[in-house]
């Protein structure tokens, strides 16, 4: 595992956004796992600025999200496919018919969670994978107790999740329990991860991620058995770890 600690926020998003740009550069036709959550939004505006003013080229990229909640429709603004539209792809050149997101209110879920991995083979596999963390220690939505074989599947959200995502709703009560998401198989497959990290609230999660034993318990600390792993943590979210 790589360590990069930085300064703040706007220092981790740039050099998130960085490598992230140096991939697009290098392979124009990159397939790129992406995430969603307040952590990778200043990597998002990042880019796009890339985009906007040196011309960063996304026009023959691919891009997979690691999650969508479960029952919610494209439309509903909570939903990460609203996110993506908003935050990166209506910013940026990219043929919206290479984003792929999970449709979390497909009529049946478990066809859609392997026609998910199917596409993501048929693509190659991801080349970089961005991921953030729940301070439980998740990522995508593999909560705690996790299947590390698991490829995409519908899985039950943590109480601890509802909670900490309840801050996009109106209340608790709105928060989908549940979510498919790509498993952890699917994502150690990826070339290449980044894993992003800010504040204090995520500073035992990294610490048990990149420290602690291997374990279910901690879905991200399976990280440590991946070949090509980069942590940029803010110095608030690497307290425990230095
Ligand atoms: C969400 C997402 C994760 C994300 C995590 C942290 O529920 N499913 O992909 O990394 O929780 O979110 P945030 O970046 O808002 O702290």
């Amino acid at each position: 595992m790589r360590i990069i600690v930085v300064n703040n926020y706007e220092e981790m998003s740039r050099k998130a956004a960085d490598m992230m740009a140096s991939q697009v550069i290098l392979k124009p036709d990159s397939v790129l796992g992406l995430a969603t959550g307040s952590t990778p939004l200043g990597m998002y505006k990042e880019l796009v600025d890339r985009y906007e003013k040196e011309g960063l080229d996304f026009s023959k990229v691919t891009t997979f999200n690691l999650d969508e909640y479960y029952g919610i429709t494209r439309e509903n603004t909570q939903s990460y496919y609203y996110y993506m539209r908003n935050n990166l792809f209506k910013h940026i050149n990219i043929d919206l018919q290479k984003t792929n997101i999970p449709n979390g209110s497909a009529e049946s879920i478990e066809k859609e969670c392997e026609e998910y991995e199917e596409r993501i083979k048929k693509a190659g596999g991801i080349d970089i994978q961005v991921l953030g963390i729940g301070s439980n220690g998740h990522i995508g939505f593999n909560e705690p107790d996790i299947n590390f074989e698991a490829e995409t599947h519908l899985v039950n959200l943590d109480e601890e999740t509802i909670k900490a995502n309840s801050r996009f709703f109106n209340s608790k009560e709105d928060v989908p329990v549940k979510a498919i998401s790509m498993g952890i198989k699917t994502i150690m497959q990826s070339k290449k991860i980044i894993l992003l990290a800010n504040g204090e609230g995520k500073a035992e999660a990294i610490y048990e991620t990149v420290k602690g034993k291997i374990n279910p318990n901690t879905p991200a600390s399976i990280l440590q058995l991946h070949n090509d792993v980069t942590i940029i943590l803010d110095k608030n979210a690497a307290s425990k770890i230095q």
